[in-house]
């Protein structure tokens, strides 16, 4: 991958007068001056998912100089740099590869001259396995019984992509209750477990690096817990699994090796929910369903490695996301699922962008003077529309959103998917055309007339969106989804010059946890703590 400032290509400095002769332009005006907008700006891939970009704050010209820039920092190149396995992931000298999880047509992508193809199908073999044989009832706990729970403990990537992705595919979900114990509050445990008979649950320690002090501490919590319990020593062996790169430190935690599910150190924890650990995804819909994820995603992948930049759908995302957070100066992003079941989607983006793309420093090691990742929150609709909608209409900012919804629902009660639908159309085109053309009245908005109300009712409008409609919320299409986000996110790195598989900033909270908490053990504080912490601690103290 190359390290290009892009500020200083030639197409920057064109679309930095572009966006100059473009930035008052209405979204209203686009539309008029072409008729096929929809038709020029939209994208359907598969016949299934439908990715509407025409209520953008872009012209032809936009996209043009935009493409430009793609390819003055080289993006094609690097697509095929991680596709193909090169070391992308400089400062952690790591391949990025979680596109190998999910294509079974690969015989063959090599790392450190190693064809890692066989590991991961003998790893898909044993999670098919494994998973039929807790649905289908055939392993038994300790007491001989069936498996009715399954609890997911981990953190970050170990728990965000495999919650969201069971919630998302609840409709799909067999008799298995699963349960996620994330946080280091001894509250999500406890909860947890007034829930669960210890008889038939199965744990899984969820953590790439088996070390994380959350899911490391409450993994050993719940052994001492089952082990008192059951007042047996063989629980862990029918009870207790690890889904992990470090082998090691599962065995030394007590997991015997048969129960050691594997990923590799070029996956991710953000991307993870493709490999092993994502093993209670495949217990919860089961592995025919698991595969159906990795397929869409699969089909996604293709379609970003093959198809022309000009119609490549992460690409457009990711340019028109740029656009905004680099020449109109936005600092979020928003996600609006219209689907309940997709209610962890923006939790689950949240850690994908802003750990991904969350970046000072360039790849040649200079701070960045131009924007990475914006903010990214959400809310399932309609519920968000009850809440902050208002700012987003009446704000005096705007803010790029994403609208999601299923065109056939999987719970079609009475008229409510109609609705549902009407208002995720009513949202976008509001916040596109905003009511000029319906108010009545001439507005004077420098002479408010608060008698009339008129000048309070007025939106403005001109508030850029996506809509990405799927024929309906499948495994597959989820898959291709999730897999459309990771590569957006991916080509908005490789274009702002960072690098997005590494998470530095993340380690400075753990250290100074650390040394907090060795301190709060020893009940002796560090004099040189600030006067806030040293307050706090003060109040704390007194307080317990
Ligand atoms: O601290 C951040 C992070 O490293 C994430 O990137 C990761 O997903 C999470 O912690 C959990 O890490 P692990 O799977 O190694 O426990």
């Amino acid at each position: 991958m190359k390290n290009i400032n892009p500020t200083k290509t030639f197409s920057w400095k064109q679309l930095t007068n572009h966006f100059h002769d473009v930035k008052n332009i209405h979204i209203n005006d686009l539309f008029n001056i072409d008729k096929n907008r929809f038709h020029n700006y939209s994208i359907l891939f598969q016949d299934d998912i439908l990715v509407d970009f025409s209520k953008n704050r872009i012209t032809n010209q936009t996209l043009q100089l935009l493409l430009m820039l793609a390819k003055e920092c080289f993006l094609s190149d690097a697509i095929q740099s991680m596709f193909t396995g090169h070391k992308i992931n400089r400062t952690e000298n790591r391949p990025v590869l979680h596109t190998a999880l999910r294509s079974k047509f690969s015989n063959t992508i090599t790392v450190d001259n190693i064809n890692i193809m066989i590991n991961v199908q003998k790893e898909l073999k044993k999670i098919k396995k494994f998973s039929d044989s807790i649905i289908q009832g055939s392993w038994k706990g300790y007491t001989g019984k069936s498996i009715s729970d399954v609890v997911n403990v981990g953190i970050g990537g170990s728990y965000l992509g495999p919650y969201m992705v069971t919630e998302s595919l609840k409709f799909y979900k067999n008799h298995l209750k699963i349960h996620f114990i994330s946080n280091i509050d001894g509250t999500n445990i406890v909860e947890v477990l007034k829930k669960i008979n210890l008889e038939t649950t199965i744990f899984l320690i969820a953590s790439k690096s088996f070390s994380t002090d959350e899911t490391i501490s409450n993994a050993n919590y719940l052994k001492n817990w089952c082990l008192f319990r059951t007042n047996c020593l063989k629980y862990i062996d029918f009870h207790f699994f690890a889904l992990c790169e470090n082998t090691t430190a599962a065995l030394k935690f007590g997991i015997i090796s048969e129960n050691i599910f594997k990923f590799w150190d070029w996956v991710g924890g953000r991307y993870s929910l493709w490999s092993s650990s994502g093993l209670s995804i495949a217990l919860s819909i089961g592995f025919k369903n698991f595969e159906l994820l990795l397929h869409g995603a699969y089909i996604m992948d293709q379609h970003f490695l093959n198809q022309d930049l000009s119609q490549n759908i992460p690409v457009i995302l990711a340019l028109i996301s740029l656009w905004y957070t680099n020449f109109f100066k936005t600092e979020t992003e928003a996600i609006f699922p219209y689907d309940e079941y997709m209610h962890a989607f923006p939790e689950y983006l949240q850690q994908s962008y802003m750990e991904s793309n969350g970046k000072s420093i360039d790849r040649s090691g200079n701070l960045v003077t131009w924007n990475t990742s914006p903010i990214i929150w959400g809310q399932r609709g309609t519920n968000g529309q009850h809440s902050f909608f208002q700012l987003l209409h009446q704000g005096t900012t705007f803010i790029p959103c994403d609208f999601i919804i299923p065109a056939v629902s999987h719970n079609p009660i009475n008229d409510h998917h109609k609705k549902l639908l009407s208002n995720f159309l009513a949202q976008t085109r509001s916040l596109a055309f905003g009511n000029e053309n319906n108010m009545d009245n001439n507005i004077n908005l420098s002479n408010p007339d608060c008698s009339s109300h008129v000048s309070y009712k007025y939106c403005s409008g001109n508030k850029p969106t996506n809509s990405i409609m799927l024929k309906n919320l499948t495994p597959c299409n989820l898959g291709s989804l999730i897999s459309l986000y990771e590569h957006k996110i991916f080509v908005q790195g490789v274009i702002l010059n960072i690098f997005s598989f590494d998470q530095w900033g993340v380690e400075l909270g753990k250290l100074v946890a650390n040394d907090l908490f060795s301190d709060l053990l020893k009940n002796k504080f560090n004099n040189l703590y600030d006067s806030s912490t040293k307050g706090l601690l003060r109040v704390y103290k007194k307080w317990i």
